[in-house]
């Protein structure tokens, strides 16, 4: 099976790259090799290399600057997914797209969203998230989209890295503890992902489009159980026992402003997700384990 892959030197897409070399011929793309923010040679690459399954790890993650960055966010964001999604129908391929829990608002809620809640993101990496999911909804192409949250690795940019660093440098931290969701480790999401497109294959050979045509949809993915950055931040200072041990101090989300707002509240349900496959992720702490090696 020939696969294309965006967004390998994500988290995400670095995990991806290795789980999937066992399915086929794998071409793993980067910004150099497809821009996403460039409609033309989208279309161009796709086209040359004629994949059986796109996989789309690629994004605009930085939650911040998309605040100052809308249009460049919302082409990678929501309109590259549309064109993603476009050429893969042409070839009678499947799409597996990322989304994120900042597609929900956190307002008023305090169980588990699920796939058939609305989302109402509250921020421009949220809304221009959400229209990527539209788009390929729209396309009729034959679709996964798995939407998670709290993305982490020991590579890039991330929650865990910078509370690593800032152990070093500080005696105290002050991080928020009035926004719940769940920290997902990025392997996690890459197995996950492996997991499925192995059934989908052993389920309709490896000819994916008709197996995928009748479960497309979109579907949570992160680990299990729940916390807030305070929580995270605490768990990864325990496993780790830095010395000196700094202090950790929980303060409301109105002393740390960020120009994005955050939901409050983003836990997601995976019960859809573990119905349809059985595929269960781990719970949050103990992927948070594994991820330091401490499990
Ligand atoms: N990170 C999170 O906390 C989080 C939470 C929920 C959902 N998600 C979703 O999960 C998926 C994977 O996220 P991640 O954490 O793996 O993200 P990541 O580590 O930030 O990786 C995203 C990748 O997208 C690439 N990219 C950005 N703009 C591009 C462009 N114009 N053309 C081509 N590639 C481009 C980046 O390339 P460069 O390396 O060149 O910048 C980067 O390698 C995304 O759909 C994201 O929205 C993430």
């Amino acid at each position: 099976m020939r696969i294309l892959l965006t967004g390998k030197n994500g988290q995400v897409g670095g995990e991806l790259e290795k789980v999937l070399t066992p399915f086929g011929e794998v071409t793993a793309t980067g910004r150099n090799e497809m821009d996403l923010s460039d409609p033309n040679q989208i279309r161009r690459t796709i086209r040359q290399i004629s994949p059986e399954l796109i996989i789309n790890a690629a994004a605009y993650t930085a939650v911040d600057k998309a605040e100052s960055e809308p249009e460049l966010a919302l082409a990678v964001n929501g309109t590259a997914p549309g064109i993603l999604a476009e050429e893969t129908k042409k070839l009678g391929a499947v799409l597996i797209h990322y989304s994120t829990d900042y597609a929900y608002s956190g307002k008023m809620r305090s169980d588990p969203y699920i796939e058939s809640d609305f989302p109402a993101p509250i921020s421009v990496y949220g809304k221009t998230k959400f229209e990527g999911d539209q788009a390929v909804e729209r396309s009729g192409v034959p679709y996964l989209i798995f939407r998670t949250s709290w993305v982490y690795s020991m590579g890039g940019n991330n929650f865990l890295k910078t509370i690593l660093r800032l152990v070093k440098e500080r005696d105290e931290l002050r991080i928020v503890d009035d926004q719940l969701g769940t920290p997902t480790w990025c392997r996690s999401i890459a197995d996950a992902t492996g997991s499925i497109i192995r059934q989908l294959i052993d389920k309709g050979g490896h000819s994916l489009s008709n197996t995928v045509s009748d479960i497309s949809g979109v579907y949570h993915m992160s680990c299990g159980g729940q916390t807030n950055w305070h929580g995270f931040a605490r768990a990864i200072i325990d496993l780790t026992s830095p010395d000196p041990m700094p202090r950790l101090v929980a303060i409301p989300s109105s002393d740390y402003p960020t120009p994005a707002a955050r939901p409050a509240y983003s836990v997601l349900s995976n019960a859809k997700l573990e119905k349809t496959f059985g595929a269960g992720l781990p719970h949050w702490e103990e992927a948070l384990k594994q991820c330091l090696n401490k499990s």
